[in-house]
């Protein structure tokens, strides 16, 4: 069974897939790592997330065990990280080097030890659109930009990451502005998913309202 849950940062897509994949026991991919892995990368090599050439050499040379260990960098998570993600993930031949390896992983799925799953919840903004458009059951977790910076300045103050809501919110508004404005797979719905706004759910809202849709469908 494939699953794709997308939409825009900090809608609440990590909690809920991991927990979708925890329950329904298939594997999870979190496609936005590979292109904060891109991002940290250049950053790592001091070379500017813009840099065409530069980003699609190293989009061009990422593997899973490289993400992996790029993961590991401080700036992985932070706001940091997230725009050179944004960045990269907006120029065309990137989102092209980085396609394979995201639709790979659904034919052959693993857990995090390595061993072999039955599916997959995929976690990221064009998981239904472009990487699996046969997916058995896609789910869109929108809310509003307020609401989802609010989220993510908790996130950071819980985190010890110091962090000022005014800002945040103008980073979320730039970065849906990015994600929902380049020329590559735009930030949107599949025709055929399931659109939940989270703004006013709590996340077991949320994860049981998904559920009772993954159970019926399933039937
Ligand atoms: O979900 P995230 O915040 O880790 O994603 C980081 C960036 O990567 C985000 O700004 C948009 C981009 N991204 C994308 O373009 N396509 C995906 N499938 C996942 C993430």
């Amino acid at each position: 069974m494939i699953i794709t849950i997308d939409g825009p940062a900090a809608a609440g897509k990590g909690t809920l897939s991991q927990k979708l994949a925890q329950k329904y026991k298939l594997a999870y991919f979190d496609t936005g790592m590979i292109y904060r892995a891109v991002g940290i990368d250049l950053i790592t090599k001091n070379i500017d997330p813009d840099n065409d050439v530069q980003a699609l050499k190293s989009a061009e040379n990422m593997t899973f065990s490289k993400m992996m260990e790029l993961s590991k960098h401080s700036e992985f998570r932070s706001n940091l990280g997230g725009q050179a993600a944004s960045k990269v993930a907006s120029k065309t031949p990137v989102r092209q080097a980085l396609l394979k390896m995201q639709q790979d992983f659904a034919h052959n799925p693993q857990f995090a030890d390595g061993q072999q799953a039955q599916g997959v919840v995929y976690d990221g903004r064009d998981t239904g659109t472009v990487v699996c458009p046969n997916a058995d059951i896609k789910i869109f977790i929108t809310a509003s930009p307020e609401v989802r910076a609010m989220r993510r300045h908790k996130e950071f103050l819980e985190k010890g990451i110091t962090s000022d809501y005014n800002e945040v919110l103008a980073q979320t508004k730039e970065r849906d502005l990015r994600d929902s404005s380049r020329a590559s797979a735009p930030l949107k719905p599949a025709n055929d998913a399931i659109i939940i706004d989270t703004s006013d759910m709590s996340i077991e809202d949320v994860y049981n309202n998904v559920c009772q849709i993954i159970d019926s469908k399933k039937q």
